[in-house]
């Protein structure tokens, strides 16, 4: 059977993400948006792409406006996306409340019309939004998770690829945490060719390299003025749909439903996960150092600080 994949929210992070699935012909997909017109021109030129990258991924596009979520039903991934995107100046965080009211109907409805999915938040604050979805959805937890560590690590492979004139395959980040300013890059876990970072750099470097990636998703807001990244943020969620579609048991930083592990109960924070067909399959607990561990407790607050806000 083929494999269906909606996306919802046809902005430049949903869009881009439908088009990466599409073209790797991982599955077919149904983009939606609040807009008319643009999601089905979105699907339509997808599609019509399809015969040159040789892709027979079927995309169609609709408008849940006055279109129909039926075309969504029975998705095996549903990548959420809809919402409100940071403005220079603006917290991840300040989007909490605007936000939570986006997702909390594209849930209810995914979750009527694909009760068997896995749902994929990327929404901001995504670690706060993948709890709303969590509770909204009644799925088990193993089937909601965020999108960020993968992104997070993968804008701190890029430096450190940079700082040290390597290839980008070599380097391996870790991020965990929260999406948010004080997410918790792990130098000692990250490695270049299996050397740990701080064998191959000097603090201050590796210190430039953690301050940079905690605020890789402002940099890109500063530059674009009028939007978010979405490149790097389509390319993690492609990252994440493969490991789960193709059932690859991949381990990847995500943000997953934490019931103790890590000492956090009850919240959702960014760890590496096993990922594979039945979604976050295992929990992967590391040991950390006093400071590493403080670090995460603190992100972990901030967290529990927009869930609370939100009554969750
Ligand atoms: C990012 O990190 C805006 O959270 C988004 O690029």
């Amino acid at each position: 059977m083929r494999k269906k994949v909606t996306v919802v929210g046809g902005g430049f992070v949903g869009s881009t993400a439908a088009q990466r699935i599409a073209d790797a012909e991982l599955a077919d997909v149904v983009l939606t948006d609040i807009l008319e017109g643009v999601p089905a021109g979105k699907g339509l030129d997808m599609l019509e792409s399809g015969p040159i990258l040789r892709s027979d991924a079927r995309v169609i596009g609709i408008s849940t406006n006055t279109g129909d979520y039926r075309e969504t039903a029975n998705s095996d991934i549903v990548v959420i996306t809809a919402g409100f995107p940071r403005k220079p100046g603006m917290s991840r965080d300040d989007l909490l409340r605007a936000n939570y009211d986006v997702v909390k109907g594209v849930v209810e409805q995914m979750a009527k019309y694909s009760p068997n999915a896995i749902l994929i938040m990327v929404t901001n604050p995504l670690d706060a939004m993948a709890q709303a979805a969590y509770k909204i959805s009644g799925f088990s937890k193993n089937r909601v998770m965020g999108m960020a560590g993968v992104l997070d690590s993968a804008r701190m492979s890029t430096f450190v690829a940079m700082e040290l004139g390597v290839s980008v395959e070599n380097v391996h980040s870790f991020v965990l945490g929260g999406h948010g300013d004080d997410m918790v890059p792990l130098p000692r876990y990250s490695t270049v060719a299996g050397i740990p970072l701080p064998d191959l750099l000097p603090k201050e470097r590796i210190d430039a390299i953690v301050e940079r990636t905690r605020k890789g998703g402002a940099e890109i807001v500063n530059l674009l003025k009028t939007g978010s990244a979405y490149y790097a943020p389509s390319a993690a969620v492609f990252e994440m749909v493969e490991a789960i579609l193709k059932d690859k048991e991949k381990i990847l930083p995500c943000a997953a439903y934490l019931e103790g592990e890590y000492s956090i109960k009850g919240l959702f924070v960014g760890v590496p996960v096993k990922l594979g067909a039945r979604g976050v399959e295992q929990i992967i607990q590391i040991k950390l150092t006093p400071e590493e561990n403080a670090a995460l407790q603190k992100s972990a607050a901030s967290v529990r600080e927009l869930v609370t806000v939100l009554g969750l």
